[in-house]
């Protein structure tokens, strides 16, 4: 097993590039089985999830090709025989159950594994389900699998409100059968996030006619097929935030290539307020800087465009050495603190209780060695690594992987001290 040596406080300087979005991408190539065209995808980092969505699909009849160069990723029909996505592969990566839709729509059929527990506490699928059936489809859960059925998908109205809010994957879920159903769909509260924009403008690119994407209510008007497509992804968000992150906590000095700013404005409000100073050098290109020291501040995540929950594990890491205490409440997902211990293993002082954790400022974060516990989780542990005093190591740096390509390379050619071993 892999781990991630970090020696704190190094400044980053110079640049990096964004890699294009993996939670765009991973629904696209689910939607690539909408069609028995070729579907070609650029701007594809390699990430592990990427992988694994590939081979879902492979076995579901398509093949895929990936080249390291162009960083294109094609997708080619083969054959439909084989409808079901088996636990083994499901159970890896949550965003699997995003196949269920297409393969509903295309084929009238579909087996998908329940995905199962997530470390970042419960993810229900009910809205996926609810939203599926109001299209017509028989729906029943047997062994484990979703097993569901369609003879021809027909329009509905859905509301796809769930306890938390909305669903960016139920979202994309629905829109992607709704492409192919017979008639108009509408689904209100639909989720608004930026990768739901991507989904719905890639669909169109292949002749599907999806409007009012962005906004909490989206129109699906049914077509007989959909055709291939060459399309190039929006820039990872997430990536971009953590980098951010990474560069203020470091105190550096950094410009960040391929950068969608509208996308980001709430981080980088948030981080101006505690003390970065962003700026805006060209389109798609941000420089980041800060001096002095980080200032406290309070924030809740919620669905967009309110503070991501992908981000809330590394903003904490960067309050941990902030001037007073900053309260986070997280509404998305209330227990995602999982990090929040490994960063007291460092020093921080937190306290939490469900959906709501107080960071209290500390002088310094030490060195220690620490454990990854998921995908954005991993990340925090990174940036609290550049802060801290001395030597900090990580293991389980296989979830970094699902998520950041080679982000030890990228931070080391910025000046960290950052190394990965065996
Ligand atoms: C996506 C992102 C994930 C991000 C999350 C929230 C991808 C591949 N993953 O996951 O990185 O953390 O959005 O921004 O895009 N819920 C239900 N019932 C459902 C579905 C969800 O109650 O059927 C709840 C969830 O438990 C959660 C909230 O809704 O509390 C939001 O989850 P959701 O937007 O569905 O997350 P994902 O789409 O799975």
């Amino acid at each position: 097993m892999q781990k991630i040596v970090i020696q704190g406080q190094n400044k980053l300087t110079g640049s990096a590039k964004i890699n294009g979005s993996k939670n765009s991408i991973l629904p696209m190539i689910a939607a690539s089985l909408l069609t028995s065209d070729e579907v070609v995808l650029e701007d594809v980092p390699q990430l592990r999830d990427i992988v694994t969505m590939t081979r879902i699909v492979e076995d579901l009849g398509l093949s895929t090709t990936y080249d390291k160069d162009t960083r294109e990723l094609k997708i080619k029909f083969e054959n439909e025989e084989n409808v079901t996505a088996q636990y083994d592969l499901v159970k890896q990566m949550r965003a699997s159950i995003c196949v269920l839709g297409p393969l509903l729509a295309k084929r009238g059929r579909a087996v998908v594994s329940l995905p199962g527990g997530c470390v970042i506490g419960p993810r229900p699928i009910d809205l996926h389900l609810l939203g599926l059936k109001a299209l017509g489809a028989d729906i029943r859960i047997q062994h484990g699998y979703i097993q569901a059925r369609a003879k021809g998908l027909r329009s509905g109205t859905i509301h796809l409100l769930g306890t938390f809010g909305s669903s960016v994957l139920a979202t994309g879920n629905v829109m992607m059968a709704a492409c192919l159903a017979q008639g108009q769909t509408i689904i209100r509260s639909a989720a608004c996030e930026p990768e739901v924009v991507d989904l719905a403008n890639f669909l169109n690119t292949m002749g599907a006619r999806i409007e009012g994407h962005g906004s909490s209510e989206i129109t699906i008007t049914g077509v007989k097929e959909l055709h291939g497509t060459r399309y190039r992804v929006i820039p990872d968000r997430i990536e971009a935030g953590t980098f951010l992150m990474a560069a203020v906590a470091s105190e550096g000095d950094v410009v960040l290539k391929n950068v969608k700013i509208e996308h980001l404005g709430l981080l980088i409000d948030r981080l101006k307020t505690v003390g970065a100073r962003i700026d805006v050098t060209k389109k798609n290109e941000i420089h980041v800087t800060r001096s002095g020291s980080l200032k406290s501040i309070d924030f809740t995540t919620l669905p967009y465009p309110g503070f991501p929950t992908d981000l809330q594990a590394q903003f904490m890491a960067l309050l941990s050495t902030a001037e007073g205490s900053s309260v986070i409440t997280e509404k998305v997902y209330p227990d995602r603190f999982m990090h929040a211990s490994e960063l007291m293993r460092m020093g921080a002082d937190i306290t939490m209780e469900t959906g709501m954790a107080v960071v209290r400022g500390v002088e310094y974060l030490s060195g220690a060695n620490v454990m990854a516990s998921d995908l954005r989780a991993s990340a925090a542990l990174i940036i609290a690594g550049l802060m801290a005093r001395g030597k900090t190591e990580i293991d389980r740096v296989y979830h970094i992987d699902r998520g950041y390509e080679t982000i030890d390379r990228r931070l080391a050619a910025m000046g960290a001290l950052i190394t990965r071993e065996d």
